[in-house]
């Protein structure tokens, strides 16, 4: 093969992963999707996308490439440094002419393409999506409860929450975040800045009269996003499809209630951070790892670490001082779509709680075996 036919086809993967990119955006973001889509064919052609890409041609599929290239393109114009793309992007007051999209972006992705470049290299999509505090609530609602009942307490426990990969931490607030039900029920904090409405089919299988106690909260990221500079929240806004405007308006108001409640996020990798957080047992406080859409950026040396470290503090969880495992992450069972599972120690207990989209809501509640 020619370095040139070489070129050519990893070229041709990576606008494959584009296409699939794109997909992911149907129905939910007709303009990630026609940028994507439009930057696929650019790619297949070996147009400035290419160069762009060039250097992530190999990326693992999970580290989803066609989703930094549009957060890439998407932070350029909340900078103000592509008006005339600008003009198709609601996020900055635009509306989008989907069939100019493209002729609108050359230039801008011509001009910047260095920049684009280094930051699509730079950086892992980022998305920190405050609508999954919504299956979070739910699921912890569910394991404080289960653990009390395991441990014969009346009482459920209160909690202790260690999510990895954190970003930018928008998720450790979830007992102060109100939660609208369909009936006008709210949960959680009624006055808070961030009301969601989660879209629930069914309920969480637990007595939602129970306040959620929240007694202590950390995070770690690889890479943590401070929400305390501009360009920290510039960097999660980008992350954000930009035609979606109920999510956009829901970043903001998570901004607004981690300013009045800051938690910071540990620079680390999850392994080494849970080991030295789960060193620490504490009495009559339910332990609960959290993550959610991080699993599929982590690294086989990482996944296995991981998995052993909890191995070791679930050997060690007693009825006095429980731990949990609760995940939101995309499965091969459920057609890719997300499900919400728990894993509580020492009860014993494995359950899928049920599954959703990827940003926390619609939601449907099922319990069923987590084999
Ligand atoms: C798509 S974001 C999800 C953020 C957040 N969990 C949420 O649901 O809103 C994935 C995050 O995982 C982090 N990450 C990936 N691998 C990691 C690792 N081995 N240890 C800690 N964080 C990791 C990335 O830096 C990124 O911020």
């Amino acid at each position: 093969m020619t370095r040139d036919s070489a070129a050519t086809s990893v070229d041709a993967v990576l606008a494959e992963l584009f296409a699939a990119a794109a997909d992911i955006c149907r129905d939910r973001s007709p303009l990630t999707q026609r940028l994507l889509t439009d930057a696929a064919a650019d790619l297949a052609a070996g147009g400035v996308t290419a160069r762009i890409m060039a250097g992530a041609e190999r990326d693992r599929e999970g580290t989803v490439p066609g989703l930094r290239f549009a957060g890439a393109v998407h932070r350029l114009v909340l900078e103000g440094r592509a008006p005339a793309l600008a003009k198709h992007y609601p996020s900055v007051g635009g509306r989008p002419d989907l069939p100019r999209l493209w002729e609108d972006a050359l230039p801008a992705l011509t001009e910047h393409a260095d920049v684009l470049r280094h930051r699509v290299g730079a950086t892992v999509v980022q998305t920190n999506e405050p609508g999954r505090s919504a299956p979070l609530y739910g699921g912890l609602l569910v394991a404080a409860q289960e653990a009390a009942r395991a441990a014969g307490r009346q009482v459920p426990f209160c909690v202790r929450l260690l999510e990895v990969g954190a970003s930018g931490g928008l998720n450790l607030r979830p007992h102060r975040v109100g939660y609208r039900l369909g009936d006008g029920t709210v949960l959680g904090d009624p006055g808070s800045p961030l009301v969601l409405d989660p879209r629930w089919t069914g309920l969480p299988p637990a007595d939602l009269t129970h306040r959620l106690r929240v007694v202590g909260r950390a995070g770690c990221d690889l890479d943590p996003v401070d929400v305390s500079t501009a360009d920290g929240r510039l960097h999660l806004s980008s992350f954000v499809w930009a035609d979606q405007l109920d999510r956009w308006k829901r970043l903001r108001a998570a901004l607004e209630l981690a300013a009045a409640d800051p938690v910071p996020v540990d620079r680390s990798a999850g392994p080494e951070w849970l080991a030295r957080q789960l060193a620490r047992a504490e009495r009559d406080v339910l332990t609960v790892v959290w993550h959610s859409v991080v699993w599929q950026y982590v690294s086989p040396a990482d996944r296995a670490m991981g998995r052993a470290v909890l191995a070791d503090a679930a050997a060690k969880a007693t009825p006095t001082a429980p731990l949990a495992l609760l995940v939101f992450e995309p499965r091969r069972e459920v057609d890719h779509r997300f499900a919400l599972m728990l894993k509580l120690w020492p009860a014993g207990i494995s359950l899928s709680l049920g599954v959703g989209e990827g940003h926390g809501t619609p939601f449907t509640w099922n319990v069923t075996p987590w084999e």
